[in-house]
């Protein structure tokens, strides 16, 4: 059955960019994230692989490890890595699996045959500390995505990990956020000091706690 929310993130060993990933023992603490791109040496993944490199800093503030993978080898990859640079400005500063044996796409679901059998489509996981999947998105070959969102999200997941709240649509950082509709209203008003507004006993605000 398809890896799910909730389940323990598989464990494995690959040969990356930057030596062999035990990935579990790699990960740590830290939060993971562990994407696929369909191939080297194409446009829209060029594009993608430069963006996450840039975005580094925004991942290593959130504590979270970033890792690639696509079916090509890690020969392959390296020899791209100049063409990620030319073309977007960044150097690779994060691992790129070599996946040419599918190992870890068939253990995370990362081939969709009715898309393509070979290639793997643009899966994204995000791995909590206790090593298991907090979000899964997939993306066709054809549309980038976009890691500005995704970042988002880890904010969200950073976030309601360690509070009982839950984050409105669109919500961002700094943002107010949405009480446990478990908590009763004596309780939100301990939990909560900076207090809520309540628009249906259901739907109570509160600035973001950890601010
Ligand atoms: C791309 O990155 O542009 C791409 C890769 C595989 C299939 C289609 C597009």
């Amino acid at each position: 059955m398809a890896l799910q929310l909730g389940d323990t993130a598989p464990d494995f060993t690959a040969d990356s960019t930057e030596g062999t990933i035990k990935f579990h023992e790699y990960l740590g603490d830290s939060w993971g994230i562990l994407f696929s791109h369909p191939k080297d040496f194409t446009p829209v993944c060029t594009t993608e692989l430069g963006e996450v490199a840039r975005l580094k800093g925004e991942f290593d503030k959130r504590n979270t490890k970033v890792v690639g993978v696509s079916v090509d080898s890690v020969e392959s990859h390296r020899s791209w890595l100049q063409d990620i640079t030319d073309a977007t400005g960044q150097s690779l500063n994060y691992p790129l699996l070599g996946d040419e044996d599918h190992k870890v796409s068939d253990l995370y679901g990362m081939i969709h045959p009715n898309a393509s059998d070979t290639l793997t489509v643009r899966s994204v996981f995000v791995i909590g500390p206790d090593k298991k999947v907090k979000l899964i998105i997939t993306y066709p070959a054809s549309t980038g995505r976009n890691f500005d969102e995704i970042l988002r999200v880890l904010d969200s997941l950073q976030l309601t990990a360690g509070y009982f709240v839950s984050t409105p649509v669109n919500w961002k950082e700094g943002e107010d956020v949405i009480i446990s509709p478990a908590i009763d209203d004596e309780s939100a008003k301990e939990k909560f000091p900076k207090g809520f507004r309540k628009v249906k006993d259901y739907l109570r605000f509160t600035p973001q706690p950890d601010r």
